[in-house]
């Protein structure tokens, strides 16, 4: 007989016993800075014991009830959501169990909402790459992440994918004032190609996230964007599974520039990892368009579980009450400033971007010419690896043709001494791995 295996597939993982603000502890005694926040999950820090007791009740109290119904967890998530973080647009809420449910939620409200207005023929939904939605059938196919759908290639429905601004890459050279224009034209000739009397939507993410590194769109990327979609009459997806609550600095990363989405998806930070929840914020005109169709709205089984509302409401109070947006701001500027620092001259660090808490830099094997090491040299994995042997973890990322991309998403409790250990390991990290 075979030995059970854990994890499904590979071998030798940590094995963490215990985790408490922004530090986890493995069985052999190692403390470890998380740098990453888990998945870039972890916004209050681990272990708080306030949500702890707030999920134990709720348990208790009711412990399971279907997803339409209310409970007093549900009601203070609602409540939580309307008074401090939703913008008045967005009135319609939708609670999944995760961030690829809530993305996949997304999309099939905005084909349900073009069908109820007479127009099912309008089922495409324009991607982006790079980019990363989730790991469902359909979310990998809205992924420009070719590593993670591989094998799967064959099964993977197609649809018609865009650029998403890279300013270190832009084709016009780097950081091109026309860039903003350059992406959203590119955007404009992908619909047009598609046909939009075919197109739904557009998935994005505001700030790219793991996937292409933190990536910061010039400032006129998204008012642009905003307005192609209304002249072509086809919904914004905005995917904040990983900016949203307070990421970046602000409730949500769009919230940096002057926009609003039709559809807005949420996850890891709105229950900050105390329990699985995804979050789908709709306007009401989308809504009640499904509605007054008489439309099916499913929802999953586990769809707002009522412990889960319950961590998602404390933890959203205590972003609230111990202001920590605005430290995930503070701390970012830090942050950015000390990787600045440390990799400004560095011959393998081509760039370090990000806002707010989340934060990346891009190795390269020649920082003028901007070319990567080969795939299979695993510089991301490695570096990861060695940091985690000095104490740090940090979040690997890219998507096999981006590459070389480590990501930081540090719980915004982190102080500036934790930030000096980050960039010093970071630093030592790339210099053993690059050298
Ligand atoms: C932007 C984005 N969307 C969607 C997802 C998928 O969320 P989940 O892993 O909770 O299904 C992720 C996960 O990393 C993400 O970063």
């Amino acid at each position: 007989m075979n030995e059970v295996n854990w994890p499904f597939t590979g071998r030798g993982t940590l094995r963490i016993n215990r985790a408490e603000g922004v530090y986890l502890y493995s069985d052999s005694g190692q403390a470890i800075l998380d740098a990453a926040g888990g998945a870039i999950v972890a916004n209050i820090g681990h272990g708080r014991e306030r949500v702890v007791a707030r999920v134990a009740a709720a348990t208790r109290d009711y412990t399971y009830v279907v997803p339409p119904w209310v409970t007093p967890s549900r009601a203070a998530l609602v409540d939580a959501l309307e008074a401090h973080w939703l913008p008045p647009e967005l009135t319609r809420i939708h609670v999944t169990s995760g961030g690829s449910e809530a993305v996949e939620s997304g999309v099939k409200l905005a084909l349900q909402y073009h069908a109820a207005l007479g127009a099912g023929e309008r089922c495409l939904i324009i991607a982006r790459e790079p980019s990363y939605h989730g790991t469902t059938l359909a979310t990998a196919a809205l992924s420009g992440h070719p590593a993670r759908k591989r094998g799967l290639e064959g099964a993977l429905q197609r649809y018609p994918v865009t650029a998403a601004p890279y300013p270190l890459r832009c084709p016009l050279g780097r950081d091109h004032p026309d860039m903003g224009a350059y992406y959203a034209d590119a955007l404009r000739t992908t619909l047009e190609t598609a046909g939009p009397e075919n197109v739904a939507a557009l998935l994005a993410e505001p700030i790219t996230g793991s996937s292409g590194g933190a990536i910061v769109p010039p400032d006129d990327y998204w008012p642009r964007v905003r307005a192609i979609c209304d002249d072509y009459g086809i919904l914004l997806i905005l995917d904040e599974v990983m900016t949203g609550f307070g990421r970046t600095g602000r409730n949500f990363g769009y919230q940096h520039w002057d926009i609003t989405p039709d559809i807005l998806v949420a996850g890891k930070g709105l229950a900050g990892g105390y329990a699985p929840l995804g979050g789908v914020f709709a306007t009401d005109a989308v809504a009640s368009t499904i509605e007054d169709a008489g439309l099916n709205v499913m929802f999953h089984t586990f769809g707002a579980h009522p412990a889960a509302c319950a961590a998602a409401a404390e933890v959203l109070t205590i972003l609230q009450e111990e202001n920590l947006v605005e430290r995930a701001r503070i701390m970012g500027d830090e942050l950015q400033q000390r990787l600045l620092d440390a990799f400004r001259d560095h011959p393998h660090v081509a760039d370090v971007r990000g806002r707010g808490l989340l934060q990346a830099i891009e190795i390269v094997r020649d920082r003028d010419s901007l070319e990567p090491y080969e795939e299979s040299a695993n510089i991301t994995s490695r570096v990861v690896g060695a940091g985690l042997k000095k104490g740090v973890f940090f979040y690997g990322g890219g998507t096999g043709s981006v590459r070389d991309i480590v990501c930081m998403g540090p719980p915004f409790i982190i102080e500036s001494a934790h930030i000096d250990t980050m960039v010093g390991v970071l630093r030592e990290a790339v210099d053993q791995v690059c050298q």
